[in-house]
This record gives structure tokens, sequence and C-alpha cells, in this order.
């Protein structure tokens, strides 16, 4: 995030946040009431910590949702484009979803027996993402620490290679970044007493001499990284990119995990399938049980094989068969796997990929519009159906250009003022996701609202 100490304009900026805030708490107060009531009986207010990193101060609360539209406690309609940071990405309340679940409420969620749907799913995943074996977690970070787990049960390395910038879930060895030159916990994670450098190495996103570097120890078991970033601004990939980290991981035995938690919105294959991608493991999670929670992993035949080696798939002679040491008493549940079906049947279509990639496009194109009218140093970057703002001239190659060229300031007022205006983003950059049921429309809201704050920061001269 960039120093707000060191731009002349910060003072300004803080004016416009400030005002930006006292509206809120204005036009908010039933929202503020139950945060404060909250305080009470949650460690971090709400009942998840991250529930209180809104830009506004505090979190509306949610009366209900639907589609793409969330209506808060004090009357508000929002037009979400946060969708739950991507686990809403099918959109609120989905009528299939709703349907399958209901059904599936009646008849019993959790009993750690399959159901008939899980023959289907798993046969639909292998079709999307191309990898023939799959396992259900309840969530994309307990996916990838599964997947980690293997990697490191089939090499016999410890350590696990990830990119500056990333973000994969509660998984700690991906808790690393580096920054001004020197590896330490990742950008405001704050330190826990495990050294990370015994069990992960970082690496700058697109530095292939430094992933070559990085493996040639001959100790990592897994690479693990998204086909783009998405958790720090988004990266974009570049050329030749994936070619290289996959000839590379290969040639040192390391496993390549893909995770498309976020990039799944690229397309019904995710972000892998259209881009030849050859991931060892693929890791999803969020949306694909509409809003339901579950992870997904799905592993090569070679993995899997070398797998079966340590722990073979049953010993018809002996009871409890070895287990793996991965967790999940509720993963792969009835439920979770009707409200997948679902999704994968009804909700993530080609057809509705295409509705989201249209709207995407529309909203993107209409912001540089204004981006370039005015004149200023920002763009836009999109993948399917996600787009990103960001206050930086270009794209950024890596974490070190996001950290270098990032306008955190500005990127808090923007979210202040957008809560205001009855915009939901994801509070932790400036990351829009379409749903099924966004709408022109509500794509016509943003372009209307971000126009209007350009015109405050550039009348407060503060861009
Ligand atoms: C790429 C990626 N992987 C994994 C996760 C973890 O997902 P969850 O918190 O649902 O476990 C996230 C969360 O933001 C993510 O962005």
């Amino acid at each position: 995030m960039a120093d707000a100490k060191k731009d002349p304009h910060s003072a300004t900026v803080g004016d416009l946040l400030d005002r930006e805030q006292q509206r809120f708490r204005d036009t908010h107060p039933r929202s503020a009431a139950a945060w404060e009531a909250g305080k009470q009986h949650f460690l971090y207010g709400g009942p998840s910590h991250w529930m209180r990193r809104w830009a506004g101060g505090f979190p509306i609360y949610a009366a209900s949702a639907r589609g793409a539209h969330i209506s808060d406690i004090d009357g508000h309609d929002y037009v979400d484009f946060a969708l739950g940071d991507t686990g809403g990405m099918c959109g609120h309340a989905p009528e299939a979803v709703t349907r399958a679940a209901l059904r599936q409420l009646q008849n019993g969620t959790t009993m750690m027996l399959p159901t008939e749907d899980s023959l289907w799913v798993g046969a639909e995943l292998t079709r999307r993402f191309g990898l023939p074996y799959w396992t259900l977690t309840t969530s994309a970070t307990d996916a990838n620490r599964g997947a980690i787990r293997i990697a490191r049960m089939i090499t016999g390395r410890d350590k696990v290679l990830v990119f500056s910038g990333c973000y994969h879930g509660g998984v700690e060895e991906a808790h690393v970044e580096i920054r001004d030159g020197k590896i330490g916990m990742r950008n405001m994670i704050h330190p826990n007493g495990v050294d990370h450098s015994a069990v992960s190495r970082v690496v700058e996103f697109n530095d292939i001499a430094a992933l070559e570097e990085a493996l040639s120890h001959g100790d990592v078991a897994c690479v693990l990284t998204e086909p783009l970033m998405t958790n720090f601004g988004m990266i974009p990939v570049a050329e030749g990119f994936h070619t290289a980290l996959r000839e590379i991981t290969r040639r040192r035995g390391t496993v390549l995990i893909i995770d498309e938690t976020h990039t799944i919105s690229s397309g019904p294959g995710g972000y892998t399938a259209p881009h030849g991608l050859e991931p060892d493991i693929l890791v999803a999670g969020k949306a694909i049980a509409g809003g339901i929670p579950a992870g997904i992993f799905g592993v090569s035949q070679e993995i899997a094989e070398r797998l079966w080696k340590l722990v073979p798939m049953v010993n018809p002679r002996v009871r409890q068969s070895a287990h793996l040491g991965i967790g999940g008493t509720l993963a792969g549940n009835a439920l979770t796997v009707a409200t997948m079906r679902a999704v994968l049947e009804e909700v993530l279509t080609p057809a509705n990929f295409e509705l989201m990639i249209a709207n995407t496009t529309r909203l993107a194109e209409s912001a540089w519009g204004i981006i370039r009218a005015n004149k200023l140093p920002w763009h836009v970057t999109q993948v399917g159906a996600r787009a990103e703002i960001m206050f930086m001239p270009k794209p950024p190659c890596n974490g070190a250009e996001v950290i270098a060229g990032r306008r955190g300031d500005l990127e808090t007022l923007l979210h202040a003022f957008y809560m205001n205006e009855g915009i939901l983003v994801t509070p932790f950059h400036t990351m829009f996701l379409m749903c099924p049921a966004t709408s022109p429309a509500d794509v016509y809201r943003h372009t209307d609202v971000f126009g209007r704050f350009v015109d405050l920061v550039r009348s407060a001269g503060v861009v």
C-alpha cells in the first residue's frame, strides 16, 4: 500500500475520506448500532474478522440479498460487485441452488456417505477441468491444505513456493511476501512466531529466473499459484510464463498446484481449460456450491498413482485403511454435493458466463472511457467475468510493482464513496465480479458513480 505520508495530497484525500465516512455513519444508523453491539460478543466485531474491513468504517448489516443486489437494515439497496469476494458469484439466492438445497435439507445434509449426485459432479468436474480424480473439502483453504499435504507426501519435500502478493486462504505457507527485498509476512498479516522461511519460498510472479533458482535446491514440494494473480490487484501473467512454470516444475520434480478459486470466473473451465494449462493439482472453492461452503481439488493420473502407492484406495482386510491426514468431517456432504450439482448444471453454464463476461466488458470499457477522458494514470484489467480498476498507469507485472505503485488512500476513499452511492466491491482492492443476474443497468449505475467519484477527486485537486 502506498505510504500516505509521502503523498503530498494525502491530507486532502484524508479529508475527503473523513467526509465520506461521516456521510456513511449518518445514513447507516442501524448498521452503526449493530456494529457497536456486535463488538460485545465477537472478537473482531462480526462473526468473521474479515467483516470489519469495509471502507465506510464498519460493515452494512445485510437484510436480504437476491441476484446482484443486497439490501441493508437501513433500507439501502446496493449493486453487489463484491459477491462475497467470489463466494456469491452465482448471484444471491440463485433459484436452482435454493431448490437443490431445500430438497437435500429435507433428505439429510451430512452422513459421511456418498450420494448419487456426487457421480454426476465428479464426471462434470473432469469434463470441465480435465483432471481425472477429485476430492471435496469445506473451503478453498482446506483444498489448498490438502493439495499441499499430498504434494509433500509424494515428494518427501517440505517447502512450498508461492509468488509475492499471493493469497490462498488460511494456508500458513502462503503468508509470505517480498517487501523491500526482504522476505516477511504478507501485507497486513501479523507475525505469529512461525519461521515461514523454513516451510516457504517466495519469488516474484512472472520471474522465470527466480523460479528456476528457487526450485534448483530440490527441496520444494509444490508451487502453489493462481493462473494470474487476483489478490493484490490483478497481476496478469506474462507471455510464456505458464509454459516455463510447467517445464521447470516438471524438470525439478515439483508438483504444480493451480488455485482457480477466483479465476474460475474466467469461464466454464476456469482459466486452465481455455489456456491449456496442465496442473498436477487444481484447486477451487467459494462459488463452486453456490454459497454453501465447499472446496474441490482434482489430481492428475500420475499424482493419483503415486499417492495410491502410499495410501491404497481400500485394503479389504483392514477395516480402517490408512487415512490422508486431510481434514473435513463435513466435506463432500450431501448438501454440498447437491448444490454443487445445481451450480454446475444450471448456474455456471456457458450461456450464463457469456452474460457475465459481456457485462464485465461493459463495465471495463465504460471505466476506461472515464479514465481516458480525464487523462488519469489509472488502468482497468479484465479477465472473463472479473475486472479491476487500479490507480497505476499500467497493469503490474509482480507484487513489487503493486507495492511501489498502489494508491491505498485513494482506494479507501473510492470504496467509502461506493458504499455511500450503493455499490459494493470487495474491500481489499477494487475488483468487480459479475453474476448471471448482473444487468446492464447495474453496470450503468457503476459508470455513473465512478464518473462522479472522478469529478470529486479532480475538483478537490487530489488527482
Ligand atoms: C485464490 C484463493 N485461494 C483460496 C482462497 C481461500 O478461500 P476460503 O477463504 O474460502 O477458504 C482465497 C480467498 O480469498 C483465494 O483468493
